[in-house]
């Protein structure tokens, strides 16, 4: 009897500890809908989704506003490559550029926040934007040199592939917010 409840205790110590909690957080007006490693939540302007992910998880996150007429286009990448000993994570634009975004470590402090989060759109090269029907900038692709000088902390390139992924070893989760 005791010893029974004991393994319990013990086996749902092994449950929480095996498991991070990435909080994303629309702070925009609209709704997102969020894919978090292909599973998608929708998100109210000012709310928040938890989702528990295994602390081995490796994926990605991005948004697109819920009635978002391009589904396809370039998006912001938010990725995670997480383990018991240390994550990743960073906001990449190697597949452009959609809504800006920071990600905090929750748990500690020690850990740098990655953001990108200047709203690239304004600023992207005729060339370079995905417009929608009635002609509203949506996106923003293959511009890393415009990208770089908005987010000098999002992944552009190899090069800053090297400096902006962000390691952490005593996290708890991650909050992504959606800014
Ligand atoms: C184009 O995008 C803008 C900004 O997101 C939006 O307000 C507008 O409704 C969109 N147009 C269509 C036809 O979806």
């Amino acid at each position: 009897m005791y010893f029974s409840k004991v393994l319990v205790v013990i086996s749902a110590l092994i449950v929480l500890a095996a498991s991070k909690v990435v909080k994303v957080q629309n702070k925009r007006s609209n709704s997102l809908l969020v894919s978090v490693g292909g599973s998608e939540y929708t998100v109210a302007a000012n709310s928040v989704v938890a989702v528990t992910l295994d602390d081995e998880w490796s994926g990605s996150i991005s948004a697109i506003p819920v009635d978002a007429e391009v589904t396809d286009g370039p998006k912001t990448q938010i990725d995670f490559s997480l383990s018991t000993a240390e994550d990743s994570y960073s906001v990449s634009l190697l597949n452009g550029f959609n809504l800006p975004v920071k990600v905090i470590a929750t748990g500690s402090t020690a850990c740098t926040s990655s953001v990108c989060a200047a709203n690239i759109l304004r600023v992207c090269p005729t060339d370079s934007q995905v417009l929608n029907s009635t002609g509203t900038v949506v996106a923003c692709q293959n511009s890393p040199l415009v990208m770089s000088n908005l987010c000098p902390l999002a992944v552009v390139d190899e090069l800053t592939s090297i400096a902006n992924v962000q390691k952490c070893t005593s996290a708890v989760g991650y909050l992504v917010l959606f800014v």
